[in-house]
């Protein structure tokens, strides 16, 4: 038998990253397939609450401690009316939506969708339509939500039951606006003007908002790098955050490349950092611009069942992804890469929350459940909170077809100095063999081992179904922590949380 894998890692309290902003945590909910209708809200529903929202998804979405929302779309928000969202549900108007090529009813609304979401316990990031509308429809919406009273819109939000203001904070100018596919899609140059020229008005109508303009669709989009720099070039002092959107798919069944695909997230964030930093000086500017990675997952599995759904159905299932145990192993990966990028990554929403492409499933009627990914979301969301810091990791490494020195080894590590805690977040990449690391952390002096928890699977394959969840964390990882030296056993294919906390004295 060949020698076992080894690496060392050195975790110190000192070396810093940056404070986590919490809604790295962020997630997202389209009116797309049966997000809205069938998933969150269902009011025919055994689980469903007085405003027909299920009760049994609202119990899962909470576990996963989800602190922002975006919504309503999305491909959907390009061409959607919000008025046609608020008011008496039964003189709301039945649409065609275009992105989708389905009957939007428009039971869900904003003031249903802020209700929801306070439910869950989240903020709500709300994006605009800058595909068929524009200024004149973005400043009347932030008007209707966060404007206290005695105007036209934020007197109509009123008169539809919703006498406080909504006082929605992070907004985003239009979704994936250079994307051909996107209904009103735009040259940087289009897009710029308008996305600057509707900031303007909305910070008029309330300074106190945050704005994220649109970045590329993906990183093989063939304006990428030149848009950022354009649109940024128009609208650098108007807004906050850039975005960047990406999903990735395993289409060739070769897990070691797959599952080294957060490499190429990392460039990418390397690089919208850059470009944001070389229009601050271009601009000779003092705000630095972060970043919203406000789509990002795995999805590819739905591809083929989706081109055979009908047009012009309600809520037809689309995009449901089944993940598997090697789906939860990139996107632990992928939540790793956010937390080493958290000094610049301040948002991101994983795409979508229920049913679409989602961590947490539904049957229309039935019951609900927890997909593979669910467990590393749930994991950083709620452990993941207070000081992202740097490992340093002697991991070994493999190449892939698309990748060269790939560390086996992906790593990040949160103290949470307020609890006296430190939780490590590890995945091992390597397809056959366990790899054993000896992490110095003298740092933490007076510490102890709480758990190690492990996802593993011997079925790379595996999927959770409501019938059975064959893939859940189990807390049996072999860590020991003697004289500063934690000495841990990462499984093959696994997903590890490494958990410390200060020992009460
Ligand atoms: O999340 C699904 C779709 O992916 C979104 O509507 C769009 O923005 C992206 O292309």
């Amino acid at each position: 038998m060949a020698d076992q894998l080894k690496a060392k890692m050195i975790l110190d309290k000192n070396y810093q990253i940056a404070k986590i902003d919490e809604r790295i945590y962020g997630s997202f909910i389209e009116h797309l397939g049966r997000a809205v209708y069938g998933g969150i809200y269902e009011p025919d529903h055994p689980e469903a609450d007085e405003q027909g929202f299920r009760r049994d998804v609202l119990e899962l979405v909470k576990e996963l401690q989800v602190p922002i929302v975006r919504y309503p779309g999305g491909n959907m928000v390009s061409a959607y009316n919000w008025e046609d969202g608020v008011g008496p549900k039964e003189d709301r108007p039945r649409r065609l939506e275009l992105a989708w090529r389905t009957i939007e009813t428009n039971e869900v609304g904003t003031n249903e969708f802020a209700d929801w979401a306070k439910k869950a316990g989240a903020e709500v990031m709300m994006a605009v339509n800058l595909g068929t509308r524009g200024i004149d429809a973005a400043r009347n919406l932030l008007e209707y939500t966060n404007h206290p009273g005695g105007t036209y819109w934020s007197d109509l939000r009123k008169s539809h039951g919703y006498d406080s203001p909504h006082n929605i904070k992070t907004w985003c100018l239009g979704n994936e606006m250079d994307g051909p596919w996107q209904v009103g899609h735009k040259t940087a140059d289009e897009y710029g003007r308008l996305a600057s020229e509707t900031a303007k008005a909305m910070r008029l109508v309330d300074p106190s908002i945050e704005l994220v303009a649109c970045g590329s669709s993906n990183t093989k989009m063939p304006t990428f790098a030149e848009w950022e720099a354009t649109i940024l070039d128009h609208t650098y002092e108007q807004v906050d955050f850039v975005s960047l959107h990406q999903y990735y798919g395993n289409h060739e069944n070769d897990p070691a490349n797959y599952l080294a695909k957060n490499m190429d997230m990392d460039h990418f964030i390397k690089t919208v950092t850059s470009i944001c930093d070389y229009i601050k000086a271009k601009h000779r500017s003092k705000k630095t611009i972060n970043l919203s990675f406000d789509e990002w997952n795995v999805w590819y599995h739905s591809n083929d069942a989706d081109k055979k759904i009908e047009p012009w159905t309600i809520a037809p299932p689309q995009l449901e992804d089944q993940y598997n145990f090697e789906d939860a192993l990139l996107v632990g990966s992928m939540l790793i890469t956010f937390l080493q990028h958290a000094d610049r990554v301040k948002i991101a929403c994983m795409a979508q929350l229920v049913n679409v492409i989602a961590p947490i499933m539904t049957e229309n009627n039935g019951r609900s459940w927890k997909q593979t990914i669910f467990y590393p979301y749930m994991h950083t969301s709620v452990y993941g909170r207070g000081i992202s810091l740097k490992p340093i990791l002697s991991s070994p490494k493999y190449d892939s077809k698309e990748f060269t020195d790939v560390p086996y080894i992906d790593s990040a590590a949160v103290y949470n100095e307020e609890k006296e805690e430190v939780n490590l977040f590890m995945v091992n990449k390597h397809l056959e063999e366990a790899i054993q690391v000896s992490s110095d952390v003298r740092s933490f002096e007076g510490y102890q081992l709480v758990e190690h928890v492990v996802l593993e699977n011997e079925d790379l394959k595996a999927v959770n179904t409501p019938d059975h969840e064959a893939v859940m964390p189990h807390q049996r990882g072999e860590t020991t922590l003697e004289n500063g030296i934690l000495d841990i056993r990462l499984p093959k294919t696994s997903w590890n949380v490494i958990r410390l906390e200060k020992t009460s004295s």
